[in-house]
């Protein structure tokens, strides 16, 4: 019994491309373990095409996307496009258009790999971060008045209503509950919310309600906790174990995964899901297009790798995914990835790839 999933594939900017040539290879070994077909649909989305046609997301390619069963994304941006051109046109448009509103960011060490926490190891950090991923600063509310003179006047709102919130809250709730089953030392821990409740009085306090009240009414055997986000990035740091899910809003959850990716070892490794539970999902790395990397088969693949890992789970093959993640542990334990840094793995871009392959 072999199944066909439809996978549109956007290898992207940068050191993108290289990347998701390196899972694609790894989705490829573990579905024919597994029994898994691929229908990969190429689409050339990223700087490039923006710079030869003045394209960032043709609506046509939009309304195929919705029809696929998940999106597998490099990365997006290029230095010669201005900034926010290519991010808001081509990665937002894509999670505002299907909705994708939750982003999906494990945060987990592997053995071997150098942290600088040096003193904790994969029992310590292994935690996940569910950020809201279609509200809140990145709404795009606001405006300039004045511009160009000295009263010039900016504003950027944070906007959240109760029911983003609420579906966001839904997914923590139900993976905490997943999670709690898993492993008892996942049980132990709460289900922390992340705000900023002490200084966003308005925003800060619906998330905190309305994550009372769910956890409450729907949840009462999970324990709850509350952080505020300066507090956390601190903890993040000094007792990582404190953690198993954190939910947040979309800037908070921004900035605590580039901080979260950093104690799991760095972009080499850092895989997150932009998910709409209903609809149509996208999995990357959250790394970013290393221009500087480009073309010269050095970047890591890992992260990428794991994106893939995640998508499979996502779409419900439980196993398979796992086997991916099982055998970038293998990779790691056995010693040969030197480092997850550009350049120093010790071997290339395709190798790390061949050796996850190999290993599945
Ligand atoms: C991320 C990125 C994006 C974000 C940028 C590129 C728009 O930093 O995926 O974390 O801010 O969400
Ligand atoms: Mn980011």
């Amino acid at each position: 019994m072999s199944k066909t999933y439809k996978i549109g594939v956007m290898g992207g900017d940068g050191t993108g491309p290289e990347v998701v040539k390196e899972g694609l290879k790894v989705l490829g070994s573990v579905g024919k373990k597994y029994g898994l077909k691929y229908d990969l649909v190429n689409y050339d989305l990223g700087g490039e095409r923006y710079k030869r046609t003045g394209e960032t997301v043709p609506d046509s390619v939009l309304a195929e996307l919705r029809l696929l069963d998940a999106i597998y994304l490099g990365a997006i941006g290029q230095p010669e496009v201005k900034p926010g051109i290519l991010e808001k046109g081509i990665l937002l448009r894509i999670r505002f258009e299907l909705d994708q509103y939750i982003n999906l960011r494990p945060v987990k060490l592997y053995p071997n790999v150098y942290s600088p926490l040096r003193d904790k190891g994969p029992a310590d950090i292994d935690f996940v971060v569910i950020r809201e991923n279609t509200g809140g600063i990145y709404t795009g509310h606001g405006g300039v008045t004045r511009e160009n003179t000295q009263d010039e006047i900016a504003t950027q709102l944070m906007v959240y209503d109760r029911r983003t919130v609420d579906r966001c809250l839904k997914y923590a709730f139900e993976l905490k509950k997943k999670r709690n089953k898993q492993k008892a030392k996942y049980a132990d821990k709460p289900i922390h919310l992340v705000h900023k409740r002490n200084v966003l009085t308005y925003c800060g306090d619906l998330w905190f309600r309305a994550f009372e009240e769910m956890g409450e009414k729907e949840y009462k055997e999970l324990k709850r906790d509350y952080a505020h986000v300066d507090a956390s990035t601190m903890w993040f740091v000094k007792n990582p174990e404190w953690f198993d899910v954190l939910v947040t809003e979309n800037l908070f959850g921004d900035i605590i995964t580039d901080l979260g990716a950093m104690i799991q070892g760095g972009m080499g490794i850092a895989a997150g899901g932009n998910i709409n539970p209903e609809g149509v999902s996208m999995f990357e790395p959250i790394g970013g297009s290393a221009p500087k990397y480009t073309g010269q088969n050095v970047i890591n693949p890992l992260a990428a790798i794991c994106a893939g890992g995640m998508m499979l789970e996502t779409l419900g093959e439980t196993k398979a995914g796992q086997a991916i993640e099982q055998a970038v542990i293998k990779a790691l334990e056995s010693g040969k990835i030197k480092s997850l840094a550009a350049g120093k793995m010790g071997m290339g871009t395709t190798e790390v790839g061949d050796l996850i392959a190999s290993l599945i």
